[in-house]
């Protein structure tokens, strides 16, 4: 299995466009401590010549022109892109799709949940539907959207999108909204879990013995926007663990067996995001890695 990480910041990237926290104001400056990021996805492929996407981000054109795997390779129209899996329908997750349009057939799978927010709204429509198949799909049901990869649903505790949020809002309801998703390959296991609310028992027992787990990075410390003067909501409230803490993703999963594991959808005020910080030496120490585009793995 070959994975190409095309966006590892959280929604609104990094350095956001208006944003002068203080990770984005080095990102703004050049600084070298602090790589630039687009936002979430990976690209992957058994054969290295069908790539399935998990989930299409607003920055899916710059992704693809900055890797070659997903590049036309033969004249005319072509794209070795064969699916996109939408893990939520968070704006950071779904945007891209408009960038999938111009007539090129693929399918995308999602929850009934996930695929009914795109129905709904009528700009997904310029993605033909007569030439791209929507697929719903079902907690633990196996699909295959390409040659040689198996994938499955499962539940994790989240939440609707922001944008669908209402008087009825269940912050870490297990639903069709947010799922995780396992890819199978002969003898290895990718586990990816871009956002996440809390960690069930079920969950753990899904992530153990991966040899590679993606898990959501979003913010350092729970309160760390309201601490930057910059928002009002604490991750909980975004439906969002965070990494440090008594009860945060470090800690919570450190005693499971996982091969690779790796941070992705990092908030642009994450200070793990700057090299050398102490934070990102703590989850450096823990054994995360935090994700950067462009990262390749082998499984
Ligand atoms: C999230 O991950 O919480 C969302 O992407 C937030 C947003 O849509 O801005
Ligand atoms: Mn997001
Ligand atoms: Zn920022």
């Amino acid at each position: 299995m070959q994975v190409i990480v095309l966006g590892s910041a959280a929604g609104g990237g990094v350095p956001q466009w208006n944003c002068r926290c203080p990770v984005c104001q080095l990102a703004w400056k050049g600084d070298p401590r602090v790589t630039p990021r687009t936002q979430s996805s990976i690209a992957v492929s058994e054969d290295g010549a069908s790539w399935v996407l998990l989930n299409a981000s607003p920055d899916l054109r710059a992704q693809i022109a900055a890797t070659r795997a997903l590049q036309p390779r033969v004249d005319g129209r072509d794209s070795p892109i064969r699916a996109v899996v939408l893990t939520n329908g968070d704006v950071d997750h779904i945007a891209g799709l408009l960038t999938l349009r111009e007539q090129q057939a693929f399918e995308v799978y999602g929850t009934a949940d996930t695929l009914a927010l795109i129905e709904q709204n009528q700009v997904f429509d310029v993605v033909s539907k007569a030439l791209v198949r929507r697929e719903p799909v079902s907690f633990e049901v196996p699909f295959s959207p390409v040659p040689g990869l198996t994938m499955e649903f499962f539940t994790v505790p989240g939440k609707v999108p922001l944008w669908r949020e209402d008087a009825s809002l269940v912050i870490g309801e297990e639903s069709g909204s947010t799922v995780g998703v396992t890819i199978t390959s002969a003898g290895s296991r990718l586990v990816y879990v871009p956002g996440c609310a809390a960690v069930t028992d079920a969950l753990r027992r899904r992530i153990s013995g991966a040899d590679l787990l993606f898990f959501d990075g979003t913010l350092y410390r729970d309160d760390e926007m309201i601490a930057a003067g910059i928002g009002t909501k604490t991750g909980a409230r975004m439906g969002h663990l965070s990494m440090s803490g008594a009860d945060g993703t470090v800690a919570l999963l450190a005693d499971l067996p996982v091969a690779r594991r790796v941070f992705i959808h990092i908030n642009n005020t994450n200070p793990a995001l700057i090299d050398g910080s102490e934070e990102h030496r703590a989850v450096e120490a823990a054994g995360w890695t935090v994700a950067r585009d462009g990262m390749e793995f082998s499984l």
